[in-house]
């Protein structure tokens, strides 16, 4: 049977794949079909019958419903013929019936489907003189707001919240003409992608509660940008007003995200608005205009150097700058004579992200959409919902693909599909895949990949390093392995080994050798850690520190970093900081590392300037600015109508694209780096920085973006495959190590007051069996004797936490509020103390590169709080 139909519709032939739907080979010769329950993420129900077209000639003939008719030969369609029309007219009547006509209060004015439809559709006038059927609102949460009145029961919002992301606790309620979608009661959305809703209801039943009254689409400026809260690069829509940014919404991709973003990435962006944010050049605790500040600034510089000799100052960039400004300040330190910048806070992350980025090649690199195609998913020390949440939605698509997933992480993973969890400690985990792989891969296809693979599979262990308990699961999983076709590993670098990540790529490319479609898929800990692995030709912070301390490094340049959020020793970074003759930061954050600075030069955030970044998967991507920067009227005006202040430029509009700063800083130091300061010229000195970058590939970006990485690359196995079981803890021992939320752990969005009200409570998990030989209960409080004081928090035991390990979950919010001096009241202990503790666990001490360090300083006490 061929694999394509032909067909004609209003005319024009058409000729599409087999198994598409009327209304979407339409599109496919650019006819839209008028639709509201349609939608191609969520396929046809029938329920709204507005897509209404007369087949005229074929197997089908008479109007029927595009959305619900498959394409085939011989169909002759018409859209607009003369019943066609008038029926769909009359649809869009009966439904405006119970309408409450309201959209000139509507948030969704302006980019309503329903208004477009009723509009294109004719229908101005109301004929309809009874009552309307009401409801009564629902408290969706901080995110969404509802209101129920406006609904046309297309059923998309069900559809997507239970169907597409696997939640329950948002459904359709009632009968009929009642028929109600909401929950059961009010409360808080729990999915993370509940913000989709937003974009995915028609009509204005649910909209977008942060920006509500804030503007129409029309008002608003708009562009093209990108998700900077996690690694995976979803495209996303930002729209400002009066320079305010005052919505994100997700952008169509193919190749990453699809039709939708997640609620950290939708509701994180605050951080642009903060009303604290640094607007000035700042030196000695001064604010200063621009020209003089920047010269003052490079004085300062040129003195420290004069004193100390080129290198006596270091540079730091981070892993959420843009490529442009990694780059730059490279080129900078290069023309400058002084060292080559860090990228990475610590060595262990460093070494990690590098050995993904040398991991991955194009032939084994797998985009989100292609996990939506695996049959076999085992993600090791990933999860997914906390660290990446699009991750899980497309590994939900897979599991309705009929994918099964399994997971080995020490962490009680939550997955909103059933999947197979194996709590193994991080030393453990290695041994569990290279068993998994050993079991189900051959030696036939091994050899095709040389020697070295041969000797590296037989080096393999066979057995699994894990109690009886659950070995019966392992097996079901390797059973499932061996059977699947398309099987991807997804490797997060958060709480496993340094080795792990270089490892699990070997196994992949094992799988691959085996089974053509076999794919590899990272979590990196930053939106741009690719970039900064790129660019890394040096050590992390943490050898600067060992400068610093020794004196022989005088000077830190912090570009878009805060230290204080990842480094594992709070107190160390704070003395060495200290000690410094000169700090000097460029942020647009009001950060910890910030309100130190010696100097302070204010820098534009995303929506501000035109940038690139490299997602997980390699792929370079592009971000426009959506306005020209400045403080809001909203902040200058505070709600009312702005002083009139005479002057040129925009008040707060200081703040410039950190690589400008430093084009500018250079010329101030007597190099002048770029002449005319223009982005393609940095675009084309990161050719020479690193030979992945190309002028021409940067300048013809599509929205897709590209994926960097060659399709074939040599690469030796690692030498040492197949680690020996590792001795298991003492009874008395725990490791100790830091796990992220959603909400509240990832920095950017830390800094967003809708995100804070969203993260929960610090908790403690522990195995059910630690708890039980410890003497503790499920919600217990205990206080967690850390290196730096005492920690109050709460107990959640768990069956599905890894023996020998306690984990610990804070928030940001609160961890702000600490360094501020204003302490959780439930919480009595000292402030020095409370910081320092929050600190101990906030900085990811035993998970950052030492997570076989035991938690000696650890000791767990239990009190009851009366
Ligand atoms: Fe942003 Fe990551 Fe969420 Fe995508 S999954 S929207 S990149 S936080
Ligand atoms: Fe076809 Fe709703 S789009 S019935």
């Amino acid at each position: 049977m061929a694999k394509t139909v032909k067909l004609v519709i209003d005319g024009i032939e058409a000729e599409v794949p087999r198994g598409l739907k009327v209304i979407e080979a339409a599109a496919s010769v650019g006819i839209v079909i008028p639709r509201f329950c349609y939608h191609p993420a969520l396929g046809s129900v029938g329920a709204c019958r507005v897509c209404a077209v007369k087949f005229v000639e074929g197997p089908v003939k008479g109007i029927e419903m595009s959305c619900m008719q498959d394409a085939r030969d011989g169909m002759v369609v018409s859209t607009t013929d003369e019943e066609a029309v008038d029926f769909r007219k009359h649809i869009i009547e009966w439904l405006m019936m119970n309408h409450p006509l309201d959209c000139p209060v509507c948030d969704e004015g302006g980019h309503c489907l329903l208004q477009d439809l009723t509009v294109a559709g004719g229908h101005g006038i109301r004929r309809y003189p009874g009552k309307k059927r009401t409801y009564r609102d629902q408290y969706l949460g901080s995110f969404v707001q509802q209101e129920m009145n406006r609904c046309i029961q297309c059923f998309r919002c069900r559809r997507f919240y239970q169907e597409f992301t696997g939640y329950r606790d948002f459904g359709t309620l009632q009968i009929a003409d009642r028929t109600y979608f909401g929950r059961f009661q009010d409360g808080s959305l729990e999915s993370p992608f509940a913000g989709n809703l937003v974009d995915i209801c028609p009509t204005g039943v649910l909209t977008d509660k942060p920006s509500r009254y804030k503007g129409r689409r029309w008002d608003f400026q708009r562009a093209p940008s990108l998700c900077l809260h996690c690694s995976l690069g979803c495209l996303t829509v930002a729209s400002a007003r009066y320079r305010e940014m005052v919505r994100l919404e997700a952008r169509f991709s193919n190749a990453v995200n699809g039709y939708f973003i997640c609620d950290r990435g939708r509701y994180g962006f605050y951080y642009a608005n903060l009303p604290d944010r640094p607007t000035r050049i700042r030196i000695d605790g001064q604010e200063m205009d621009w020209a003089p500040g920047l010269r003052d600034a490079a004085e300062k510089i040129t003195s420290l150097l004069k004193r100390h000799g080129p290198d006596s100052l270091v540079c730091l960039s981070s892993m959420r700058s843009s490529l442009e400004d990694q780059a730059m300040l490279k080129i900078l330190s290069r023309h400058m004579g002084w060292k080559d910048p860090c990228y990475f806070e610590d060595l262990a992350t460093q070494e990690k992200v590098q050995k993904a980025v040398a991991g991955l090649d194009g032939r084994i690199a797998v985009s989100m959409r292609e996990i939506e195609k695996a049959d076999f998913i085992l993600a090791i020390g990933a999860d997914p919902v906390q660290e990446a949440p699009m991750l899980a939605l497309a590994m939900r698509q897979a599991f309705r693909n009929g994918a099964s997933v399994a997971l080995l992480d020490p962490r009680p993973v939550f997955l909103p599909f059933p999947f197979a969890h194996v709590p193994v400690a991080p030393q453990d985990a290695e041994g569990c895949l290279s068993a998994l792989v050993r079991r189900a891969a051959d030696r036939l296809s091994a050899s095709n990949l040389g020697e070295k693979a041969v000797r590296f599979l037989e080096r393999l262990p066979t057995d699994y390093p894990v109690d009886d308990s659950r070995r019966d699961l392992l097996a079901r999983i390797e059973e499932k392995l061996r059977q699947s076709q398309r099987p991807v590993l997804v490797c997060g670098l958060d709480v496993v080994l340094a080795t792990t990540p270089e490892r699990v790529a070997d196994h992949a490319r094992l799988l691959a050798a085996q089974k053509e479609k076999a794919g590899l898929f990272y979590l990196l800990p930053g939106p741009n850690a690719f970039g900064a692995a790129l660019f890394s030709s040096a050590g992390a912070l943490e050898e600067t520190l060992e400068g610093i301390e020794r004196g022989t490094i005088k000077g830190l340049m912090v570009v878009e970093n805060d230290p204080f959020a990842r480094f594992p020793d709070r107190r160390r970074l704070e003395e060495a900081l200290d000690r410094l003759e000169l700090l000097m930061v460029m942020d647009y954050l009001p950060s910890p590392t910030v309100q130190r600075a010696h100097i302070l030069i204010p820098t534009s955030t995303l929506f501000e300037k035109q940038a690139s970044f490299i997602n997980q998967e390699g792929r370079l991507q592009m971000a426009e600015p959506t306005h020209g920067g400045g403080a809001s009227i909203e902040q200058i005006g505070r709600g009312d109508h702005p002083p009139r202040v005479y002057g040129t430029g925009t008040p707060g509009g200081d703040p410039l694209p950190a690589w400008k700063v430093l084009a500018e800083l250079a010329a101030a130091l007597g190099k002048k780096i770029f002449p005319g300061a223009a982005l393609e010229e940095v675009w084309a000195r990161m050719g020479e920085e690193h030979p992945l970058f190309t002028l021409e590939q940067l300048q013809r970006l599509d929205h897709e973006g590209t994926r960097l990485l060659p399709d074939t690359r040599e690469r030796d196995f690692s030498p040492q495959g197949g680690r020996p079981v590792r001795e298991k803890n003492s009874q008395e021992e725990l490791d100790l190590f830091f796990a992220d939320w959603t909400f509240g752990t990832e920095e950017l969005s830390g800094y967003s007051p809708f995100i804070q009200q969203v993260e929960e409570a610090p908790r403690l998990l522990m195995a059910s069996r630690d708890g039980a030989r410890l003497g503790l209960k499920d919600k217990d409080p205990a206080i967690l004797h850390l290196d730096g004081g005492p920690l109050e928090v709460g107990l959640q035991l768990s069956e599905e936490t890894v023996g020998g390990a306690v984990q610990g979950t804070i928030e940001r919010m609160q961890y702000r509020e600490i360094s501020r001096g204003r302490l959780p009241s439930q919480i009595g202990i000292t402030p020095a103390v409370q910081r320092d503790a929050f600190l101990g666990i906030i900085c990811r001490s035993a998970q950052a590169g030492d997570i076989e360090r035991k938690a000696s300083a650890v000791e767990l006490h239990h009190e009851t709080i009366l």
